[in-house]
């Protein structure tokens, strides 16, 4: 890998503090960084290195998963991390920025390499591309130059296009780095390796054997002092949008001519122009929002969302969102695709569950009704990752009575590994210039084209409903009447 530079934008933030520089300390123990590097904080609080160094050694020491690894090899690292304090709203203040690069490059031989990471409030994204340029920091002349963007991308897609713009005056699609940290979790990049690698899904993993797909990220936590900023955003906007379609586009794209970023992107986007657009039926029927209310779980008192810090005694924002849609192209063409995401919800999980068509005919009665529903095969994004296939097998002794059985692979049984933070590999991606992780700029604006209609219908339509549901249950019963025929979500927590 090239010697090169990460620079911090919003280094002083709880994201650099717990995720970025635990991952890039993560990828040193690794032996992934490079010998010349150098990690650059920039934020307006004034720290010195050594006060900044302190501090991400605390995060370090909590979040990494070397968190152990004793205080020489920890100093060791952040001997290559500094430290500037400037106003990002200011173009003059990004000379120190350039000056202090130029430095550093001497100092460390970074070959003019430098990343740029911007991990600030949004209303800074078309800011600070703006003054790097006007420094000529984002111009490839002697090394390269990279640019990676927080989410949220966007608020609708007006916005999304515009930063899209504003973002491209200033760097090339191939310089730009959009962040969805879901495809930097290993479970979701191990869903094309199931895909393509093994021989026997792939010919079932269409219309004519596949029932239904369900695609669920529950949380347990409230929002947890973000009022404030849920209040703009919503369980669509913050899950659904981003990362619950991206991981719907790897479910369902065709396989990739190549395992290359371009051909992988392709393929996405295909998915995402399928998207079946919805009308105002499906909006009506297909697409419910939720808030959470107070509620006693286990004895325990938890608050209603609209009590949160931050939020309006009167908010319509939705802690809640469940859809159905469609995906119409010549796989998918009839299948339907449910999604869902919400907080307060009974447990914290994340998981694929592909609903295989059963039987033609049943020959055996099922003593738990499972394989009269179809065999289900569980993708666990998180936690306790792994991959589950619910199969009908015999009961023991007399007659031919069948039960589901789990086989069950979980990723803790490959001891010689460990899950890696998404962050840790979507950094090294960046490092070594390859952004099939990350979404492309047509991506984002096609799935904020799908979601637009619910957004409008929500503001223009007051009686637009919101259901209310306890804490610690799962979600506003409207949202199982969704699921076609029979069959229900799949309640992790039961079984
Ligand atoms: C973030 C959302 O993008 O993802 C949060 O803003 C959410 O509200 C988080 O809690 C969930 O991520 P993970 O990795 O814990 O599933």
């Amino acid at each position: 890998m090239d010697n090169q530079a990460l620079v911090i934008f919003g280094a002083s933030g709880d994201l650099t503090y717990r995720k970025l520089m635990p991952s890039v300390f993560d990828l040193y123990m690794n032996n992934s960084l490079p010998d010349g590097y150098a990690v650059l904080g920039v934020s307006r609080s004034k720290f010195t290195d050594s006060e900044f160094r302190k501090k991400m050694k605390e995060g370090i020491k909590e979040f990494s998963h070397f968190k152990n690894a004793g205080a020489e090899k920890i100093n060791h690292f952040l001997k290559k991390v500094f430290y500037i304090s400037i106003d990002t709203q200011k173009s003059e203040d990004y000379e120190l920025v350039k000056s202090k690069l130029r430095e550093l490059n001497k100092k460390l031989d970074l070959r003019h390499n430098y990343i740029f990471y911007l991990s600030t409030p949004p209303q800074l994204y078309p800011v600070i591309p703006k003054y790097l340029y006007g420094q000529g920091l984002t111009l490839q002349q002697k090394g390269f130059r990279r640019i990676i963007i927080e989410k949220p991308f966007g608020h609708d897609l007006k916005s999304a296009m515009e930063l899209n713009k504003s973002l491209t005056d200033f760097f090339s699609e191939e310089q730009i780095y959009r962040i969805d940290h879901y495809l930097g979790k290993e479970t979701v990049q191990n869903l094309l390796v199931t895909r393509f690698s093994n021989g026997i899904f792939e010919p079932l993993w269409n219309r004519n054997y596949v029932q239904h797909v369900e695609i669920t990220a529950s949380e347990s936590i409230g929002v947890e002092g973000r009022g404030g900023y849920y209040e703009t955003a919503g369980a669509m906007r913050d899950m659904v949008q981003n990362h619950l379609l991206q991981v719907a586009s790897l479910v369902a794209m065709e396989p990739p001519a190549k395992v290359t970023s371009e051909e992988i992107r392709h393929e996405k986007l295909k998915v995402f122009r399928s998207l079946r657009p919805l009308n105002e039926e499906d909006l009506r029927n297909n697409v419910i929002r939720g808030q959470y209310t107070e509620s006693h779980v286990k004895g325990k008192y938890l608050t209603g969302y609209r009590d949160e810090e931050g939020v309006d005694k009167n908010s319509r924002t939705e802690t809640y969102f469940a859809m159905k849609f469609f995906i119409d192209n010549w796989r998918w063409s009839g299948v339907p695709f449910y999604i869902r995401s919400g907080k307060r919800l009974p447990t914290r999980v994340s998981e694929i569950v592909i609903h295989f068509k059963p039987s033609p005919t049943q020959l055996f009665k099922s003593v738990d009704g499972a394989i009269e529903a179809g065999n289900q095969l569980i993708l666990r994004i998180q936690p306790d990752e792994g991959i589950l296939l619910k199969t009908g097998m015999k009961v023991p002794g007399n007659g031919y009575e069948v039960k589901s059985v789990n086989v069950d692979f979980h990723y803790s049984d490959l001891k010689d590994h460990y899950i890696p933070e998404a962050y840790e590999r979507l950094i090294l991606d960046c490092m070594t210039g390859d952004n099939t992780l990350y979404m492309s700029g047509e991506g984002a604006e096609l799935t904020w084209r799908f979601v637009q209609p619910i957004l409008d219908y929500w503001e223009s339509d007051p009686d637009a409903p919101l259901y209310g549901y306890p804490s610690g249950s799962w979600g506003p019963d409207s949202a199982d009447k969704l699921i076609e025929g029979a069959q229900t979500w799949r309640y992790p927590c039961k079984n």
